[in-house]
């Protein structure tokens, strides 16, 4: 590892990187990015490594949730307020009803960068780049837009810094206090069978909060009951951006992709030797893969091994995305990889992408997620980690806040013809608070269970 620097991802074969027509402008936007603060401390990625150490070992939960693709648009207040929100309703119903802690990681402020299928997008034809996210180009197809442009990524630094500003303002300032229980609910939940759980949920942790303050404890004097250590991830996909935040933490000496807490690699980007695994196997920040169908045993374990080769507990997280047909099948699906794992004896925390395996085109031409093949591949996995004797220990969502309709089913059922009135993604289709919140009652009923 020595010959590891954060550029060294650079004479490596990197997949999915737009090409900027402008080169000299691109070198000024990173010098200059490389002078900006960072988003996030080194100590702060190391509190989430170790917390993610206990999920490794079964004693904690790791909720992981948010938009498919952030975008300058739909850059408010109110949607970052309320994604934060229904991660918190999940959150709480995981600890208390699932009765493990839950560590809470947003896949935002830095999420923009898109892989594509295709480099280029063809419509009545013409043919342009393919949209690669905010961060790079823009969602319209005219030929200016799909130019790359470097002045993206300062926007987007600047947008995912005011985003974690107000999240931690969140987290820290009194939103995420336990007495707040019953306020996160947003406005537009549907008072059906799931909202009446939550309700019942937080009638009892209210009476719990009220016994314990006649005990003593109280908000002001215990700080975790009113604060919650809230955590940023994203695609680690624009290799220069990642480049320009990646600094060396003053502490340890050990480099950091100051970028966000936690970073992934895609299921498109994981070669052996492109420039992706090579960057981040130098960075010390907790690193996500994620796994769909084609990931062979001897794929992932050559992974695990090159970016976590001391088999550190919490450093490495396993996205599985199968499918909910595929992700139980003893040949093509995820025992086989837990069982390659565990012959290793390498440690790793196991999560679930019930999201990208499960993405159909509806009759009406959308592209959309039924929730009952989200909640299937959710329930098989943990199905498949007892038959294992193993832990399922995270979710990985696509979710919002907002009031969209762009996931079919869920116990307040979103039908087809449903799909154009609020359809607002501008990548994959998203859970909204309701059918997010009835996976976390799902994923508490099976933490129960694994613990019995
Ligand atoms: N600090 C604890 C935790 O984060 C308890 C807590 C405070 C909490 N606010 C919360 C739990 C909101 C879930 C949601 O786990
Ligand atoms: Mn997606």
């Amino acid at each position: 590892m020595s010959h590891w620097s954060p550029t060294s991802w650079r004479d490596k074969p990197a997949l999915q990187q737009p090409t900027y027509p402008n080169k000299d402008e691109l070198e000024r936007v990173l010098s200059e990015l490389k002078n900006y603060p960072p988003l996030v401390f080194a100590g702060e990625a190391r509190s989430l490594k170790s917390q993610l150490a206990d999920v490794s070992q079964g004693n904690a939960f790791l909720l992981q949730g948010g938009d498919c693709a952030e975008s300058f648009s739909e850059f408010h207040a109110t949607n970052i307020r309320d994604t934060f929100k229904a991660l918190l309703q999940m959150a709480v119903v995981m600890t208390y009803a699932g009765g493990v802690p839950v560590v809470k990681v947003g896949r935002l402020g830095g999420q923009f960068a898109k892989p594509r299928s295709s480099d280029s997008e063809t419509i009545d034809d013409i043919t342009l780049d393919a949209y690669r996210g905010d961060i790079i180009n823009g969602v319209d197809f005219t030929p200016d837009s799909r130019i790359p442009d470097p002045q993206r990524m300062i926007k987007a630094y600047n947008q995912s810094a005011a985003t974690l500003n107000l999240i931690r303002a969140f987290a820290s300032g009194g939103l995420a206090d336990l007495h707040q229980v019953h306020k996160w609910t947003l406005d537009f939940a549907h008072q059906g069978e799931v909202s009446k759980k939550y309700e019942a949920l937080a009638e009892q942790i209210g009476k719990s909060l009220t016994f314990m303050e006649a005990c003593g404890i109280t908000s002001k004097s215990y700080r975790t009951l009113r604060e919650t250590d809230f955590y940023t991830s994203h695609e680690a996909l624009l290799l220069p951006y990642e480049e320009a935040f990646t600094r060396k933490d003053s502490l340890t000496g050990d480099w950091y992709d100051t970028s966000a807490h936690m970073l992934w690699i895609g299921d498109r980007t994981r070669q052996l030797n492109g420039a992706h695994v090579e960057f981040l196997s130098g960075v010390h920040n907790p690193i996500g893969i994620k796994a769909g169908p084609s990931m062979q045993e001897d794929d992932l374990i050559r992974l695990v091994h090159k970016l976590n080769p001391k088999n550190e507990a919490g450093r490495l997280n396993v996205i599985v995305r199968m499918g909910a047909d595929k992700v139980g099948d003893e040949i093509t699906g995820m025992p086989r990889l837990i069982r390659a794992i565990e012959r290793e004896g390498m440690s790793v925390v196991w999560s679930c992408d019930p999201m990208h395996g499960n993405t159909i085109k509806s009759s009406n031409n959308f592209k959309t997620r039924p929730v009952d093949s989200v909640l299937k591949e959710m329930k098989q996995f943990f199905q498949v980690h007892k038959a294992e004797g193993t832990f399922g220990g995270g979710v990985h969502l696509e979710m919002t806040g907002k009031n969209v309709t762009e996931c079919i089913g869920g116990s307040f059922v979103v039908t087809e013809e449903d799909l154009s009135s609020r359809y607002h993604t501008h990548c994959d289709p998203r859970l909204n608070a309701d059918q997010a919140l009835e996976l976390a009652f799902l994923i508490a009923d099976s933490l129960q269970e694994a613990k019995r």
